[in-house]
């Protein structure tokens, strides 16, 4: 129960890798809040923690909207007098090639990811700065470091993650606070299966095992051990890093 009596905060939890999180946060003794666009996963997420005996608190977020993610901040501060853990994991993937990406597409990309870790960073530093104490986790992806042909607005706002995590860490390290990264490669959510048929998600996967040593593509429950460790005191002296997942998939390429 190395949570027990801290509070955490997990975007992105009504489904796939925050969900994982955030159900494992709450089973080691933490009060979780969970932020999401999609209202009904959310409660379906929050009976489940409700029904393991968790505390957990659900609220419908965009992350990209300033006065949403700051009144889902405050009120938890309110509730709980406290935020000791923030994982940024809200996010969304769709292809289209570069020359065909509108406007709004692009927008929309780097609002979710880069300008959301931004608003839910700034807003729990706000707690977090005057306990002198804090740990975020950001999401950013394998593609964020290798790119990705008709992703070219995902990779750029992952990759942009990783430097707003570096520059972050080094601004808070001195308030005790510590930000770091994981970049995960394939995980099986809805995110990767988008609109795929099960025949057309398997061929899918067949290909990308290909190109992974440990010859399967990730589960969100891989994501939970990493993120408790960056999130926990066994990594009180890591902040600033980025960290792979993905079965070894990223030497590949
Ligand atoms: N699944 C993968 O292969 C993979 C690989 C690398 C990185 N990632 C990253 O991991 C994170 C989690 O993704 P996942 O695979 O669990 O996806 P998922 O689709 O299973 O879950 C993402 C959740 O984010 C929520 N969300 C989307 N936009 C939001 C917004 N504007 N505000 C609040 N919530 C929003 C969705 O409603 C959903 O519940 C994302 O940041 C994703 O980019 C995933």
């Amino acid at each position: 129960m190395e949570f027990a009596g801290k509070v955490a905060l997990v975007t992105g939890s009504a489904a796939g890798i925050g969900r994982a999180v955030v159900l494992e946060l709450a089973r080691q003794g933490a009060a979780v809040a969970l932020a999401d666009l999609d209202q009904v996963g959310t409660e379906r997420v929050a009976a489940e923690i409700q029904a393991q005996g968790g505390r957990c608190m659900a609220y419908r977020v965009d992350v990209s909207q300033e006065s949403g993610v700051a009144a889902a901040i405050a009120d938890i501060v309110s509730r709980c007098g406290r935020l000791d853990m923030l994982v940024n994991a809200a996010g969304f993937l769709r292809y289209t090639p570069v020359a065909e990406l509108s406007m709004a597409d692009w927008k929309r990309m780097i609002e979710v990811h880069l300008m959301g870790t931004f608003l839910c960073c700034r807003e729990a530093l706000r707690p977090m700065k005057s306990q002198k104490a804090g740990s975020i986790v950001n999401f950013s992806s394998g593609l964020g470091a290798k790119g990705a042909k008709n992703a070219a607005h995902y990779a750029a706002a992952k990759a942009g993650i990783v430097g707003f995590t570096k520059s972050l860490a080094m601004e808070v390290a001195a308030d005790g606070i510590r930000v770091n990264a994981v970049a995960p490669g394939p995980i099986d959510t809805a995110l990767l299966r988008r609109d795929a048929t099960e025949e057309e998600f398997a061929a899918e996967v067949r290909n990308r095992e290909k190109t992974i040593p440990m010859g399967r593509i990730g589960v969100p429950e891989d994501l939970v051990g990493p993120c408790l460790f960056l999130l926990g005191e066994m990594s009180r002296y890591v902040t600033g890093q980025t960290i792979h997942i993905n079965g070894g998939g990223f030497f590949l390429g």
